[in-house]
């Protein structure tokens, strides 16, 4: 049984990022039990075959916390067998695009090494050869500091050929994005490391059957990767009775908007919602009301203040009120917010990063703004209003990747749980159309 409040994880030892000065430095990390995983698998083959520790990271559950919430180990199963002469790989995605996340910089920056080791464990697991770390452009600091920790990790013989002298050979690049949302879909940060255009690509066939340069792949998030090394570390069962069941082990929570403390918290999973915005965050500043709190990154839908009591920071519990996890970058806004124009806001960051592929993605993004932005001017129509729902109609499950839906559901759902605003702009004057 989870528990659910924030006073029964006063003792929370934090996982990923604990208070350990220059953890980030390989000695360091090698104090505190770094490396010893990899170690124990690697001294160990015939009890940690690759398919054992497949299924010892399948039983813990880790749900990808790049935002989708898919069971890593499962993901990892549907690589095809290992044939000789063809190269396999995994592409670590830090393109942390969505708006209001910024969790894996903080690995990049505090606990590179959990990371790595998590890609170590992870390639010998799907018995991969290289790995590919992609991280946005703009991130140009966290882009030097995941290469230190890389060359360090080198130097000592963790990466490269013949590790801890097991005969385990892999690599691990990084990769500079040139910083576009679209990126951090799957399918298209391979074509972008591929050297081409990020278009994504039409599924099937899945990465595992046909990734980068056409070979088996497997594309997971940093944060998930740090979370196996965690898994290893206590074990399947341990993992899985930190926080929420359906969704168990440490969430770092970006806490921002307008509450007293704004920052990254790691906390277990299935946390209440009104604890993380008014015990962790201090609640809403200067005196003012809550209004409105997204939970998982811009794309999940909205809600309301008065449809957040007793929900919990879990697939199960948000799913009641008809929205997501996500990235766990929760959003809090105060009594001052204009929806409206907040939408509108949303929609042009939508608009704008539309890779343009599908049509209903491209020419859809483009007709939200400009819908919304009729609502902003005071100038729309119920029919404004009810074109904006049939977009969201057309776009949604529609295009060849999840941007179009990521742009519609916050549409279609603060057009609706807000509906009042909207219609307060709506022009009192007849208009013929
Ligand atoms: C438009 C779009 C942008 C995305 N951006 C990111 C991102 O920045 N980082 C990320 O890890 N996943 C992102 N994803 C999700 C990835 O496609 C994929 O599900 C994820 O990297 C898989 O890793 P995980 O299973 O470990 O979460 C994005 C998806 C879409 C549709």
């Amino acid at each position: 049984m989870a528990n659910w409040k924030l006073e029964d994880w006063q003792n929370y030892k934090k996982l990923i990022l604990p208070d350990i000065p220059d953890l980030h430095k390989i000695e360091v990390y090698e104090r505190h039990g770094g490396y010893e995983q990899i170690r124990k698998i690697l001294d160990n083959p015939t009890e940690w075959t690759p398919k054992r520790v497949q299924e010892e990271v399948a039983k813990a559950n880790i749900r990808g916390r790049g935002g989708a919430g898919f069971n890593a180990g499962l993901k990892w199963s549907f690589m095809p067998p290992k044939k000789p002469g063809v190269p396999r790989y995994l592409a670590c995605n830090g393109d942390e695009s969505e708006p209001g996340t910024y969790k894996d910089r903080r690995i990049f920056e505090y606990n590179p090494h959990l990371f790595i080791e998590g890609v170590l464990i992870a390639c010998y697991a799907m018995e991969i050869d290289a790995a590919y770390v992609y991280i946005r452009g703009e991130y140009a600091d966290w882009i030097d500091m995941m290469q230190r920790a890389l060359d360090e990790a080198y130097a000592k013989g963790y990466i490269g050929k013949n590790i801890m002298g097991k005969g385990f050979n892999m690599e691990i690049y990084v990769h500079k994005g040139a910083g576009a949302y679209i990126c951090g879909e799957e399918t298209s940060l391979m074509e972008s490391l591929e050297g081409k255009r990020a278009y994504p690509r039409s599924k099937p066939p899945f990465p595992a059957q046909y990734g980068l340069w056409g070979k088996p792949t497997t594309i997971n998030n940093i944060d998930t990767l740090a979370n196996v090394t965690l898994v290893m570390r206590m074990g399947a069962d341990a993992y899985k009775a930190i926080g929420a069941p359906d969704h168990p082990g440490p969430i770092l929570y970006g806490l921002q908007g307008h509450v007293k403390r704004p920052g990254l918290y790691e906390y277990p999973s299935g946390m209440l919602i009104t604890d993380l915005i008014y015990k962790v965050g201090g609640g809403i500043r200067d005196g003012k009301k809550l209004k409105a709190v997204v939970p998982g990154g811009v794309s999940v839908p909205v809600l309301r203040a008065d449809m957040i009591e007793g929900i919990t920071m879990n697939t199960a519990s948000l799913a009641t009120v008809g929205t997501y996890m996500g990235t766990a970058g929760i959003l809090v806004m105060d009594e001052t917010v204009d929806m409206v124009k907040w939408l509108h806001r949303v929609t042009r960051f939508y608009h704008h990063e539309s890779c343009g592929q599908c049509t209903p993605c491209r020419e859809g993004t483009g007709w939200l703004e400009k819908l919304v932005g009729k609502f902003v001017e005071g100038i729309a129509t119920e029919r404004d209003y009810n074109l904006l729902l049939d977009l969201c109609d057309n776009m949604e499950g529609r295009t060849v990747c999840a941007l179009a839906d990521a742009a519609a559901w916050p549409v279609r759902n603060t057009i609706i749980r807000f509906k009042d605003e909207f219609y307060a702009r709506i022009q009192k004057t007849t208009v013929l159309v």
